[in-house]
């Protein structure tokens, strides 16, 4: 791949680190940083160029396609599970007319290739909980599963049709340090980490024994990356792969930070959001992502938690 990337979204959890782990390996230059607001992340505005940028705006869109020869383009435009439940239109517009402004500008020939993300939102009650396959009962129960339903069948739809070459997997909760999550119903994940530093202690929206698929982020940052990068006859499945690290519950987490927390204490008042976390798989089947681009992942559970709790306390 010649042409530049642009990361719409680039801003947000996943987006500033996808944004750092290209332009370290292709140079600064070649990675187009863009998110709705100004970014307020030094780093990210200087190591390479940056645009404000709405994906609703289609005119724009295609302005920054064009002015920077973009070939590839990450969109990450998104409102999480908890936000869109808060505001179920604009989570709507913003989730599936951000991803049709994309797959358009590569049907209409403007962009050759295309990440989407989808989410274990696509899946709901009436989906086997455990080990969950590829191909099942998907009945979302959330604005946002909904969405990534939907956009995952347009996306087959537009490569079956059109041969748009677009790729995606299907999230789980993802675990990082460097940028918060915003919105999500397993943010309770990483929100964990800070206050065991802060307050050695931490209250949770879900209850204790919610088991919920989770990822490490330098492993959804090397998913995504593969996937985007694989021959395109790797890529078998066009509306998007199930994907998985490891799963854990409440406890389970807290239990492995009190080991190295010392005192650290989970206490429990439960929200809305225990209801959607419900509707969710508890662990996920990704062999065919294993099997079709060679998905691996690196980090155990274990890992992941020391690894959290070494960088936040640097931070
Ligand atoms: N992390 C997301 C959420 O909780 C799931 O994809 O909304």
């Amino acid at each position: 791949m010649n042409k530049k990337s642009l990361v719409i979204g680039a801003g947000g959890q996943v987006g500033s680190e996808l944004v750092d782990e290209l332009r370290r390996l292709y140079g600064g230059s070649q990675v187009v940083a863009s998110d709705i607001k100004p970014s307020t992340n030094k780093e990210l505005a200087e190591s390479g160029p940056f645009e404000v940028l709405d994906v609703l705006d289609r005119d724009s869109l295609l302005r920054i396609v064009k002015k920077h020869h973009v070939g590839t383009v990450y969109n990450l435009a998104a409102l999480l599970s908890a936000t869109a439940e808060k505001n179920p239109e604009f989570g709507w517009k913003l989730n599936m007319e951000g991803h049709f402004n994309v797959l358009d500008l590569a049907r209409e020939g403007h962009i050759s290739r295309i990440f989407w993300p989808s989410s274990i939102a696509v899946f709901g009650p009436g989906t086997p909980k455990v080990g969950t396959p590829q191909d099942c009962v998907m009945d979302p129960s959330t604005v946002y599963g909904i969405s990534k339903l939907a956009g995952e069948r347009w996306s087959a739809y537009y490569h079956q049709r059109w041969g748009v070459d677009v790729r995606s997997v299907r999230y789980p909760g993802l675990i990082s340090y460097k940028t918060l999550p915003g919105g999500g119903t397993t943010d309770y994940a990483v929100d964990i980490f800070y206050k065991a530093i802060s307050q050695r202690k931490y209250t949770c929206f879900l209850k204790a024994d919610t088991n919920l698929p989770m990822l490490y982020m330098p492993d959804a940052i090397k998913a995504t990356i593969d996937i985007t990068e694989a021959p395109s006859q790797d890529i078998k499945i066009r509306s998007s792969y199930n994907l998985a690290g490891f799963s854990f519950t409440p406890n389970e987490l807290a239990q492995l930070i009190a080991k190295r927390v010392s005192g650290f204490e989970i206490s429990y008042d439960i929200d809305f959001r225990q209801q959607i976390a419900e509707s969710w798989p508890g662990s996920i089947d990704d062999s065919e992502a294993r099997k079709h681009w060679g998905w691996n992942n690196s980090y155990s559970i274990n890992d992941m938690v020391d690894d959290m709790l070494t960088n936040l306390s640097k931070q």
